[in-house]
């Protein structure tokens, strides 16, 4: 039996963290969809074609530490605003939604566009200081030599490009729960999201 939960929010709001950790808590599997952007935009940094590269693309693509660069971000939130390599993309992910077990994704437009029937949305946000604030420590915390305006300057341009593109933009679904992060520890926002999951999902009953 499938279980669907969709998690949607702006780059380093914690959608990833809170994710994964749902994801174990419930044993369901778990797709951060922003890695299939990310992998298409590694390959037209590379020279490919968005489209052919985004038709073309093998789950084995997804494995790559490579993924995580400020500069494949960028090309991943550039290479996103194609209306055919967003529908190249589509029945990827909605296979994976529809695994028996449960399952979690993560991104922009699940519970708006990918997965509209998902058993429980959550749009998780947070300030664009306080979410760059967390992606300066990460890349930092890596060894990554960048500063915080650098940092929060990007973050509000992946909003922007997000938000303000035609095709799938970044939009709360009308039927999703907010969760913002801002004033939340790590552990409380996979609890308070855990306790979305359990009273909009009826979880156990399900599988
Ligand atoms: O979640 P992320 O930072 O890895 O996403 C990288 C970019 O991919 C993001 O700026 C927009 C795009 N993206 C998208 O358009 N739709 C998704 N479902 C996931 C990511």
């Amino acid at each position: 039996m499938s279980f669907t939960v969709a998690i949607d929010g702006p780059a380093a709001a914690g959608k990833g963290t809170i994710s994964k950790a749902v994801a174990s808590h419930f044993g369901f599997a778990h797709l951060d969809t922003g890695l299939l952007y990310r992998a298409v935009g590694a390959k037209v940094l590379a020279g490919a074609d968005p489209v052919t590269a985004a038709r073309a693309l093998d789950p084995v693509d997804l494995e790559n530490d490579a993924l995580r660069t400020p500069a494949v971000a960028q090309a991943a939130s550039e290479v996103a605003v194609i209306p055919d390599v967003r529908a190249a993309l589509v029945a990827f992910q909605q296979g994976f939604a529809r695994r028996d077990g449960g399952a979690v994704l993560d991104g922009r437009d699940i519970g708006t566009v990918i997965c509209p029937q998902a058993d429980v949305k959550i749009f998780v946000t947070a300030s664009a200081e306080c979410r760059a604030q967390r992606r300066f420590d990460e890349l930092t915390g890596k060894g990554t030599d960048i500063t915080y305006e650098t940092v929060l300057a990007d973050v509000k341009a992946r909003d922007k490009r997000d938000r303000d593109r035609a095709a799938s933009p970044l939009v709360p679904a009308e039927d999703a729960v907010m969760l913002d992060t801002s004033d939340l520890s790590i552990e409380q926002a996979v609890a308070q999201a855990i306790a979305i999951i359990t009273d909009a999902g009826g979880v156990a009953s399900r599988l």
